[in-house]
């Protein structure tokens, strides 16, 4: 599947199953003092899950457009050098605002890559934030997910929150096992590791809070699902790749920077070419915003 195939199964995916498909929204958010750039698929839902704002709709599906290269998620100091950084990047994501929340996240979620895209169930891994049993229950009763598959992670890899303040809550992560060959031979090697083997495909936010200046948490309305899926990710994935770079939509910006400079799109200057491949998708669509 090309990344626009991928792209689009997602969004008939989750449209057929009653959620309204919603565009993108600007990378350079309109009413929010907090970000700089929108930096996740759920920027434009922020007022919805805090109540402050109703829509005619309780499930959407958008392929956002996203630059992260400042505030709280920040990856620019790595774009170039590894195979899955970039400032500008598509989130795929589900949203239930006070709708469905974790069962249905969850079977959505397992549903699509396992069956849709067809990834093999012996090569995922699960992670859930360190108290939540209930994930944890859902993965290994509903979906069958081995108990030693799931591993339980505290506030820094289980707990997402957009920025300093906003909606916020525990996290679960599906991971890919890529192969030993791609990872760092350690025997504690296992997802969340820095190398390449593990990667995280999808993460499920069960959205629960608002945390406000003064770092209090409090209650969401309602309970709340808002997911991201990083789309060069799962098309590096889908594709074979190990890189996404490597991917149909990376590998065409950065042969065209090799031919515009006349240097080995794989030679010594291969971190350069990247660097042109993501920064032209950054700065392209943060002027067309
Ligand atoms: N909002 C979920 C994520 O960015 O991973």
């Amino acid at each position: 599947m090309t990344g626009s195939d991928i792209r689009q199964r997602f969004l008939d995916y989750f449209g057929q199953r009653g959620h309204r498909i919603v565009r993108s929204s600007s990378l350079v958010p309109g009413n929010d003092p907090t970000l700089l750039f929108t930096n996740a698929g759920m920027n434009q839902f922020k007022d919805v899950f805090t109540g402050q704002e109703k829509r005619d709709y309780t499930r959407a599906a958008t392929s956002q457009k996203c630059v992260r290269a400042g505030g709280k998620h920040n990856d620019l100091d790595n774009v170039g050098y590894t195979r899955r950084h970039h400032t500008f990047f598509e989130m795929l994501g589900n949203f239930s605002f006070g709708d469905y929340f974790k069962q249905d996240a969850i079977a959505f979620a397992w549903d699509l890559i396992t069956k849709d895209y067809g990834l093999p169930k012996d090569r995922l891994y699960v992670t859930v934030f360190e108290t939540d049993d209930e994930a944890a229950e859902i993965w290994h009763k509903q979906e069958g997910v081995p108990l030693d598959r799931i591993y339980r992670f505290g506030e820094k890899d289980n707990f997402w929150q957009m920025g300093d303040t906003g909606p916020c809550g525990p996290c679960t992560e599906i991971y890919i096992d890529q192969g030993a060959g791609q990872g760092c031979g350690s025997a504690s090697c296992m997802p969340g590791c820095d190398c390449s083997r593990f990667t995280e495909i999808w993460n499920l936010v069960f959205m629960q809070f608002n945390r406000d200046s003064a770092g209090v948490l409090t209650p969401l309305p309602r309970p709340s699902i808002d997911t991201g899926m990083g789309l060069e990710r799962i098309a590096a994935i889908l594709q074979g790749k190990h890189d996404n770079y490597d991917t149909d939509t990376l590998r065409a910006l950065v042969l065209a920077s090799a031919e515009a400079t006349g240097q080995d799109p794989d030679g010594p200057f291969r971190a350069s070419h990247r660097v042109v491949a993501d920064h032209l998708r950054s700065s392209a669509f943060l002027m067309a915003d």
